[in-house]
């Protein structure tokens, strides 16, 4: 070999090396169920026009824009306006893009669904994005708030989450300094764990069998990087706590509440075993 194609080698492999010590720590295998979906669905997400979810994401534009509650606020006067861009009927806009610059707070929607479930503080709880919604309706505008799987929160949270469509889901949790660390703890254990009738854990169907067919679906990693998402199955979008009751029914398992703190450390635990992929929200899933 000549010296010069070594030494360019060389050079390729050690940017090579520097590329992959900056960028985002990822799962080992991690796959999103994209990967797993039919080729008809995966069109069906990839095109704003024929996702289904879109509809959903037009009402969360319209409760973005809403004064709503005692303090007379919108979403938009406090983080910035939906960018011009609705369609001609005005009934939704395709790729919504919100103001990045945050307006009056400068808090921006762009990259918030990368870091989310957050540690609160106040309740030393996992945060999850539609509870940190909620939070902005009840103390910010002083307005009611939303049911956690209505049409204004999956629609909102959609929204939002969109803004980060395409960047790569973030999670320290498994770290003892992280705050998150109790709870990736609980939600690991839960995960890891055999329940119900059918004495079957999550992780003996979505990391022991992806890949293979089970009834009409083929099971994937049951990554969280496309939540909430359209099921064709529901005809309507689900958030991940719907997704995680679904699957304790179907081993005949008690399941719980949406919200409740066994999803919530679910939800800190999956993310972090979803970290790297990139978030699709909203994604379409059989
Ligand atoms: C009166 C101003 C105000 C209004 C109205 C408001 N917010 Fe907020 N929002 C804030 C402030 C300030 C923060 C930073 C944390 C806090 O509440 O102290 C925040 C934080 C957030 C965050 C977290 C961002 C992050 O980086 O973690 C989200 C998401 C959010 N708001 C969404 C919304 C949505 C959706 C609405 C409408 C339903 C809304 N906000 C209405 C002021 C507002
Ligand atoms: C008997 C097998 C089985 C068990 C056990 C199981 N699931 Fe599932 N799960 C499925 C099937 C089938 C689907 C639909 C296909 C897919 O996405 O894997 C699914 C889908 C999911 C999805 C949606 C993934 C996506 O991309 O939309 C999530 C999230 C999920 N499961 C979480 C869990 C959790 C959490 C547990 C444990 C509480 C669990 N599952 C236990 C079979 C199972």
């Amino acid at each position: 070999m000549k010296l010069k194609t070594l030494t360019s080698m060389v050079v390729a492999l050690s940017a090579g090396a520097l590329l992959a010590a900056c960028q985002v720590d990822k799962a080992p295998d991690s796959v999103s169920g994209y990967t797993f979906a039919t080729k008809d669905t995966q069109a069906m997400q990839d095109d704003n026009f024929s996702n289904p979810a879109m509809l959903w994401v037009g009402i969360g534009e319209e409760e973005w824009i809403k004064k709503d509650g005692s303090a007379g606020k919108s979403c938009a006067s406090c983080h910035g306006g939906a960018k011009p861009g609705s369609d001609e009927e005005g009934m939704y806009a395709i790729d919504p893009v919100l103001d990045t610059s945050g307006g009056a707070t400068k808090i921006s929607m762009k990259g918030v669904a990368t870091k989310y479930p957050i540690f609160d503080k106040a309740s030393k709880k996992p945060m999850v994005l539609e509870e940190r919604i909620n939070l902005c309706r009840t103390k910010n505008m002083k307005a009611k708030a939303w049911k956690w799987e209505s049409d204004q929160m999956m629609g909102t949270t959609m929204l939002v989450k969109m803004q980060s469509r395409g960047m790569p889901i973030m999670s320290t949790a498994d770290q003892a300094s992280s705050p998150l660390n109790g709870a990736w703890k609980a939600g690991m254990k839960f995960f890891n764990e055999r329940r119900g009738q059918m004495d079957m854990a999550c992780k003996n169907c979505h990391d022991d069998y992806p890949g293979t067919r089970i009834r009409a679906n083929m099971l994937t990693q049951a990554q969280v990087n496309g939540f909430p998402t359209f099921r064709l199955k529901w005809q309507k979008p689900g958030t991940i706590h719907r997704r995680y009751a679904g699957c304790n029914k179907m081993v005949r398992a008690k399941h719980f509440k949406r919200g409740s703190n066994e999803y919530k450390n679910l939800e800190v635990y999956m993310t972090w075993r979803s970290r790297g992929l990139k978030v699709e929200t909203p994604a379409v899933r059989n």
